[in-house]
This record gives C-alpha cells, sequence and structure tokens, in this order.
C-alpha cells in the first residue's frame, strides 16, 4: 500500500488514495490487519508524510506563508526599536525613548516584542521549507521590499514590506472577545464598539518615524499605546485565520500544521491585549496625544467599564456559537472559513499596513489569497 501511494499521481487526494488502497486490500486485509491490530491511524500519519500535497493544501500554506512573512517584517521593525537584538532576531540597535515608554505598559514589553518575532521568523521559514519538501514553490514577497520604514535611532533603515507609520486600528476585537451576546460568525452585521475610537478614525503611527516623534512625552507614548493595540488587532486576525483555514485543509499533516500555528497566534493576542490593557486604564489613561489629538479612554470608568470594556477580562467570555439554540461556549471567533483569506488581505489594508505597496504586491497577494480560498477539503 505504502508502494500505491509513492505512486499517487500529484494533487491527488491523500484520503481518497488511501480508500483506493483500502479496497484494494481487500475486506479481509482491512478487518486483520488495519482495524484488527489497531495501526491504521499510525499508518495514517505516515504515509501522509510521504504524500504530496493537493492543490488546495498547497494554497492554503502559500497564503499563510505570504501572511508569515509580512508578520515578520513588521516584527522586526518593532524588535529594532523597541525589542532585544540577539543571534535569534537581529537588527537595528535600540531606541531608549520609544522603548522605556513600552515599557510603561509592561516591563517586560520588550522580551515579549523579541519572542513575538522568533516566532513568526520561524513561522515563515518552517512553511516555506514545508513546501519546498514536498516539491512546492515557496513564497517570496523579496520584489516588494520597498518601504522606508522608520528613519528614527535605532532603525536599521533597511527596506521594508509593512508601513507602521499610518495605521487606522479597527479595535472592536476588544468588545467582540468580552460580548456573550453576539459572534460574528451568528451576525455578520452586528456592530461590536471600539475600544479606542480615535485609532480606528485616523492614520497613526506605531512607531517614532523619525527622532521627531520621541517628544513630547505624551505623543511618544501615543505611539507606544498605538503599537499595542496593533499587535492585539494583528495577532487576533491570526487566531482566526488558522482555525478558519483549517476547515478545508485535506492531508492530516496540513490539518497538524495549521492547528499548531494557529495557537501560537492567540498566545501572542492574549499577551498584547493584557498590554493593550495598560494604554487604556490608570494610571497611563486617559491619555491625549498632544501633536495627533489622538485618545485614549480609560476605559475602567464610566462611560466604559463593565464586561464589555473593563481591561483586565482578557479571557474570551462564551457567546453563541455555531447556532444560537446550542449553550454559549468559550471560543475563537470569528471561525467562520468562506472568503477568509481575501478578508484578512482586506483587514490588513484597510489598517494601512500596505500604504505606498505598488499595484504588483496586492495583485500577487490577493492571487494566493483567491487561491486560499478555493481551497476545499477533499476527503
Ligand atoms: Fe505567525
Ligand atoms: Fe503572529
Amino acid at each position: 500500500m505504502s508502494q500505491n501511494l509513492e505512486k499517487s499521481p500529484r494533487g491527488a487526494s491523500r484520503r481518497s488514495f488511501v480508500k483506493r488502497g483500502l479496497v484494494a486490500a481487500g475486506a479481509t486485509t482491512l478487518g486483520a490487519g488495519l482495524l484488527g491490530k489497531g495501526i491504521a491511524f499510525g499508518q495514517e500519519e505516515e504515509l501522509a508524510s510521504d504524500a504530496s500535497l493537493t492543490k488546495g493544501d498547497a494554497a492554503l500554506l502559500r497564503f499563510a506563508a505570504a501572511v508569515e512573512i509580512l508578520e515578520t517584517d513588521f516584527w522586526i521593525q518593532y524588535n529594532e526599536l523597541g525589542g532585544i537584538r540577539d543571534n535569534e532576531v537581529s537588527g537595528g540597535s535600540g531606541n531608549p525613548v520609544y522603548t522605556s515608554k513600552l515599557q510603561k505598559l509592561d516591563q517586560d514589553f520588550p522580551q515579549y516584542i523579541h519572542d513575538n518575532t522568533d516566532d513568526e521568523i520561524t513561522h515563515e521559514r518552517f512553511l516555506n521549507a514545508y513546501l519546498k519538501s514536498k516539491g512546492e514553490e515557496p513564497v517570496s514577497l523579496e520584489p516588494f521590499r520597498v518601504l522606508a520604514g522608520s528613519a528614527a535611532t535605532g532603525s536599521s533603515g533597511k527596506p521594508r514590506l509593512t508601513n507602521l507609520m499610518q495605521l487606522t486600528l479597527d479595535t472592536s476585537w476588544w468588545t467582540r472577545y468580552r460580548s456573550s451576546a453576539h459572534n460574528p460568525d451568528l451576525e455578520p452585521n452586528f456592530k461590536f464598539p471600539q475600544a479606542v475610537k480615535g485609532l480606528s478614525q485616523g492614520e497613526f503611527p506605531a512607531l517614532p518615524r523619525t527622532d521627531a516623534d520621541l517628544h513630547p512625552s505624551a505623543h511618544i507614548q501615543a505611539i507606544a499605546n498605538t503599537a499595542a493595540f496593533h499587535m492585539a488587532t494583528i495577532e487576533q486576525g491570526g487566531s482566526s485565520l488558522y482555525p478558519a483555514m483549517a476547515q478545508r485543509a485535506t492531508s492530516v499533516e496540513v490539518l497538524r500544521i495549521l492547528i499548531s500555528i494557529g495557537p501560537t497566534e492567540t498566545m501572542h493576542f492574549q499577551t498584547w491585549q493584557d498590554k493593550a490593557g495598560a494604554a487604556v486604564s490608570p494610571p497611563l489613561a486617559p491619555l491625549t496625544d498632544p501633536t495627533t489629538g489622538l485618545f485614549f479612554p480609560n476605559l475602567e470608568a464610566p462611560p466604559f467599564g463593565g464586561e464589555l470594556f473593563t481591561a483586565n477580562l482578557i479571557m474570551p467570555e462564551p457567546c453563541p456559537f455555531l447556532s444560537p439554540s446550542l449553550p454559549r461556549c468559550s471560543v475563537i471567533r470569528p471561525t467562520a472559513t468562506k472568503g477568509v483569506a481575501m478578508g484578512v488581505v482586506n483587514f490588513l489594508t484597510s489598517m494601512g499596513l500596505f500604504m505606498g505597496q505598488s499595484p504588483e504586491f496586492f495583485e500577487f497577494l490577493k492571487q494566493l489569497a483567491s487561491e486560499a480560498d478555493a481551497a476545499r477539503r477533499e476527503i
């Protein structure tokens, strides 16, 4: 049977091949050899490693690789100025003023930036290496590394893929995860209130653009606060993307990859949500940026507070899941799979992350997304 699978035509469904193999093996072998001895699962796992990818599985992983390359790019920008530079995450020399403002949110902020960056680098490397090991084309966005990035002290000045200088952040994930009554999968048109309305209504830097941004103190603190909200906004997106894509995987191994990387994005989200909370509670909040007018409210005080806004309510509130007639459940949301990859491209585009990128960049990213969205679980 393993011989049969090695001859499996490229792109054929592994499962359908296993099925054909079982039919050929006959009922006796099936009973005695596989089910009887209980080796079916282990054998299937082993065979999965040898099989080539379906077109859909390759597309899912290629889109994930592209997203991870983009994540790596902006996390490196954060690490250059506000993280820890070492042999795991190199580049830049640190910006003491920016770093001290991040540390007002949490003393360990630079460590968390470093570790998040390290994670994204390995996600990108693993996914591309896995694609190559299966004879698939890895993803490169290098031709699009054209953006300027920060010119402030500490920046390497290298060309970038992503823009952290003009962000517009949808911070409604804050109340989406605190709501016990609504799930976007069941009510796609429900509007969850913003945590920081100002961030959703303008264009704000999450890094000092130049050393001119390092003062006055409330301005650079607002930039650090914006970074904390940006980090959580991105990572909650990753928390939805992976389970949504996993529902389209055909190979158990590709499913395993998606459901093993996905929860690390959620660990990031959870961490950053807590740091963002420090930006919207005393002693830092309320805070108005004297340069841009951006306002960070104190979400602990009226008209905020309560279940929907209180900063330390960072565990997901149980909410309706799959059907309003079933009991509420603490879950990642949304996880609906239809059009998820294109949804992520639109989400990242509308936050301004790709401001200044070429039409070719968007064309390439959208092509990867539409191929991923066309993937279907083949069973
Ligand atoms: Fe990642
Ligand atoms: Fe991430």
